[in-house]
């Protein structure tokens, strides 16, 4: 990322004190997605490391990783597979659990999207505690395909996501703008 990327989308992030709830500070992309460069030149940029990382599909975080995820694989040429919450996707799914703050989630994929010959990207918005990316790698892995990295817009680096995602990246990067 150019420094003048990096400053026009840092520029257009708006933090809000005290959501969802007292004592957090909110990270909103919303000023982004409604500015027309910064937002474009997100897209590139997540484009760009699709490309170098030779990554032949993306994949989306539900639901703010939608929104980054679709239009990086048009821009990049690649096809687009959606992880979405628990009870969404139609078809033959594969599901993951994981660990939140409190309680658990799940998350799920298409199985037939993913096959043996794809390098697949992971792209969201914020990468927290990792939980919900870490959950994303396990379903790629057990779908057979190869990870070709996870690329967030930002990285709460205090919460060390980054480490737990170790193990599922193996040697594949993770990019955070
Ligand atoms: C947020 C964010 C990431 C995830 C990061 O999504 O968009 O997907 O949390 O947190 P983690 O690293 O601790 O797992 P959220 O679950 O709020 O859903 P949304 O995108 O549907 O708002």
């Amino acid at each position: 990322t150019t420094e003048s990327t990096r400053e026009l989308l840092l520029s257009r992030i708006r933090d809000i004190p005290d959501y969802p709830k007292p004592g957090v500070l909110f990270k909103d992309i919303t000023p982004l997605l409604a500015d027309p460069a910064a937002f474009a030149a997100l897209t590139d940029t997540l484009a760009e490391l699709c490309v170098r990382h030779g990554a032949t599909k993306v994949v989306g975080l539900e639901a703010r990783g939608f929104i980054l995820a679709a239009p990086v694989a048009v821009r990049a040429g690649l096809g687009f597979v959606p992880v979405r919450k628990a009870g969404k996707l139609p078809g033959a799914t594969l599901s993951q659990a994981y660990e939140l703050e409190y309680g658990t989630a799940e998350i799920e994929i298409h199985a037939g999207d993913l096959s043996a010959d794809d390098r697949i990207m992971v792209i969201d918005d914020v990468l927290a505690t990792g939980g919900t990316a870490e959950a994303s790698l396990e379903l790629i892995r057990r779908a057979g395909a190869e990870v070709a990295g996870v690329a967030v817009l930002m990285e709460l680096g205090f919460l060390d996501g980054r480490a737990r995602l170790e193990q599922g990246l193996a040697d594949a990067p993770l990019e955070a703008l």
